[in-house]
Parts: C-alpha cells; sequence; structure tokens
C-alpha cells in the first residue's frame, strides 16, 4: 500500500518480510527486507524514483496504477539498477514504453545488459545535471561504486531537502513503520552496519569521499530516502556520521575468534586462547564464533568492528577447513585495514592449517601479529595453559 511521506514524496515500494538471504546466499537477510521505491509530484511533473525487485513487479505495477495513472509519470529515476531495484522496470516499461528513465551512462549500459530493451527512451545523467519539476528541483549526483559503477544520488529541493540514496545508508529491514523514529534503535543499527560491513565497506575511501563533497555542497536535509529498510526521519544526519566513521577504519576494543573444530581440540585453544585475552586486557569484548556453524554474514560483522582476528582450523588434508575458507575469502574481499591478525589450530601430522591461514590473512590485509600457533591433538591442562598465555601474547600486542 502507498504511504505519503510528504507534501511531494509517496513510497509506492515493497516490504519483503520472508527475505531471507540476498545475493543468492551471499548475504544473510534475517529481518527480511524491502525495495523502497518513490513517486515525488512537483506542480507540473511527476515521477519514479527506482522500482522493485522482479519477483514483485506485477503487484508493484498494480499498486502503483492504484496511486497514480501511469500516464502521469513524467520520468522514472534509476539511481541504480542491479536487480533488486530494477527488476519490475520491464513491467512497468510495458505500460508507459516512451517515458524517459533518467540514469547515469553506466545505469544504462546495465539496463542493457540486463533487459535488452529496444526503445526505451534514456537520458543519462551526470553530477550537477537537474531536472525542474515546476515548484521543485532533482538534482543528480553520481557515487559510482557506492556499490556499483552506476549508482548516483538524487536530491529533491522540496520538502526541507530530501536526499534519495538508493543503497547507501540502507539496511536489509523490513518494517512497515517506515522510519527509524519508529523501529527497535538497536536492531536498526546492527542491520544498518551489517549492510555497511557486508555490502559497502570495501569501498569505504570512496564512501569517504562523497559523503565529504555532498557535505560540502551545504544543501538542507529533512529526510534521507534510501531503497532498502527505514527512512532517516529523526536526525538524519546521525547516519551521515555513522558512515563516516564506518568508513574510516572503524573498531572497538573487541577480539572476535572464529574457528572451526572436528573433535573439539581447535573449540578449546579457541576458549583458552579466549581466556588469556580477557586476563590480559579485560576491557576487551571476546567474541567465539563457529565458522561451521554462525552466520557468515553476522561473522564478517563482528570482525568489521573487531580490533584484532584470530582464526582457528584443524589441518585437514594439509590445509584448513571449508567453513573457514570460505570465512578467509569473505573477510579478505572487504579489504579491511588496520586490523590485527593471527592463526592458530590443532593437528595430528603435517600442521600446515595456522601457516596457510596465516598467508591468506597476509594477501587479505591483515597486520600478522605472530607466526601462528598449533598444539598436537588433544590439547591436555599444559597445552591449554600455553593456550591462555598465547592469548596473553596476542592481547599485548593490541
Ligand atoms: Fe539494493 Fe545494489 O542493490
Amino acid at each position: 500500500m502507498a504511504k505519503k511521506i510528504t507534501d511531494h514524496v509517496t513510497w509506492v515500494g515493497k516490504v519483503d518480510w520472508e527475505l531471507k538471504s540476498f545475493h543468492g546466499n551471499e548475504l544473510s537477510t534475517h529481518r527480511g527486507s524491502s525495495y523502497n521505491s518513490y513517486l515525488v509530484r512537483g506542480s507540473e511533473k511527476t515521477v519514479l524514483i527506482d522500482t522493485v525487485w522482479q519477483p514483485f513487479d506485477l503487484e508493484f505495477v498494480t499498486r502503483l496504477k492504484q496511486e497514480i495513472d501511469l500516464n502521469e509519470i513524467d520520468a522514472v529515476i534509476m539511481n541504480h539498477n542491479e536487480v533488486d531495484h530494477s527488476g519490475a522496470l520491464p513491467e512497468l516499461m510495458r505500460e508507459i514504453p516512451n517515458t524517459p528513465i533518467y540514469c547515469t551512462k553506466k545505469g544504462e549500459a546495465i539496463i542493457r545488459g540486463h533487459y535488452h530493451p529496444e526503445n526505451w527512451n534514456f537520458v543519462n545523467v551526470k553530477t550537477g545535471n537537474t531536472l525542474s519539476l515546476g515548484d521543485t528541483t532533482l538534482t543528480f549526483v553520481e557515487a559510482p561504486m557506492l556499490h556499483w559503477p552506476d549508482t548516483m544520488f538524487t536530491y529533491f529541493s522540496g520538502d526541507g531537502g530530501i536526499l534519495f540514496s538508493n543503497d547507501g545508508f540502507g539496511q536489509h529491514y523490513a518494517t512497515e513503520s517506515l522510519y527509524n523514529d519508529c523501529v527497535d534503535t538497536a536492531e536498526l543499527y546492527y542491520e544498518a552496519e551489517k549492510y555497511y560491513a557486508n555490502i559497502l565497506a570495501p569501498f569505504s575511501a570512496m564512501a569517504v569521499k562523497k559523503i565529504n563533497e555532498i557535505l560540502a555542497m551545504n544543501l538542507p536535509l529533512t529526510l534521507i530516502c534510501p531503497s532498502h529498510g527505514v527512512i532517516w526521519k529523526e536526525n538524519p544526519a546521525q547516519i551521515v556520521t555513522q558512515y563516516l566513521t564506518w568508513a574510516q577504519n572503524y573498531q572497538i576494543n573487541q577480539v572476535t575468534i572464529v574457528y572451526d573444530t572436528m573433535w573439539n581440540s581447535t573449540r578449546k585453544m579457541a576458549e583458552a586462547i579466549a581466556d588469556g585475552i580477557r586476563s590480559e586486557r579485560p576491557e576487551f569484548t571476546v567474541k567465539l564464533m563457529n565458522a561451521a556453524k554462525d552466520d557468515k554474514n553476522d561473522i564478517t560483522t563482528e570482525v568489521f568492528h573487531s580490533k584484532a582476528v584470530l582464526i582457528g582450523s584443524p589441518t585437514i588434508n594439509n590445509g584448513y577447513s571449508y567453513a573457514i575458507a570460505g570465512i578467509l575469502e569473505m573477510l579478505c574481499g572487504m579489504k579491511l585495514k588496520q586490523k590485527k591478525a593471527a592463526a592458530f589450530g590443532s593437528y595430528g601430522w603435517s600442521g600446515d592449517a595456522p601457516k596457510l591461514m596465516t598467508e591468506h590473512l597476509a594477501k587479505g590485509g591483515f597486520e600478522i601479529v605472530n607466526e601462528g600457533y598449533r598444539s598436537l591433538w588433544v590439547p591436555d591442562s599444559d597445552e591449554l595453559e600455553r593456550a591462555r598465555q598465547y592469548g596473553c601474547e596476542f592481547a599485548k600486542a593490541l
């Protein structure tokens, strides 16, 4: 159902309570998501900003028709063309095939690459280009690689100033309440951080640059309307400030120990190491996560805000475990900086895992604290004390 947000703007998106994974199975979405689409009515022109994911295309267009005669839409603004936002475009364009689609040049290429349209009317825009709606104006700001090459933001001059930021400032968070001050703050911030860590973290340097560029424009701002999750209405600047913090090598006093275990030897080592860290640095939070059992994106979120990470795996077939291989690949893809790391694990004969995991961590940009720690077969009390001491030494390096 459409929801009026301001005098000019109406939300016409789709809340997807059932969504449990995104990007195939790359990203867990425990709290669902939404695909936010906005209708902006000026005194002379009306535009639609973004659409929804393809499975909801018919529903989206049907509901949109209940809100407006589609022929009254003068332009479709596509801020970003990943399928969760452009998926309903073909269904919409079947109804209004001549309506101009405003997007970046890369956006047009991506739409063409996805849907292979023949006669759609593209209008390529660049930073600073505007579209007058009569009493109000849309201004486009390119934001390449936040998080795709086509991404742009659209700023609306009416209703005190509204930034349509697409994925930026978004969260995979289903809610019927629509606004940030109507939902649980801890849940909201967890999902916003998880979104940043898993989707935007590799592009942090560009995020800082773009945010500072927009802040320098000194534009009035009453709302930030992302394409997923809540609209930032109560103090919208809070999420901008938070992004600047996250984007600049964010870390708190936390060590996350990510391990896998076959017969519990590596788990016992992990617990003893955690004990050592806590005794040396009681001000630190230490979290243990089993890579084979815990959600991979929750693990990456914990690592994102940690000062250091320890990775543990038994040696298996001269390598490390399947689950640890997956999480290492994800962590390295995040391109995190100023994170300390080391590796450990139990073994029976070759004992290669700590060395190989250390090499993987180094390749991913982690600052290696030491050459790692390994333990033969099942640790006895002396060995567990050594593991505890290893934790103490690791903590001293933080
Ligand atoms: Fe929400 Fe990059 O799509």
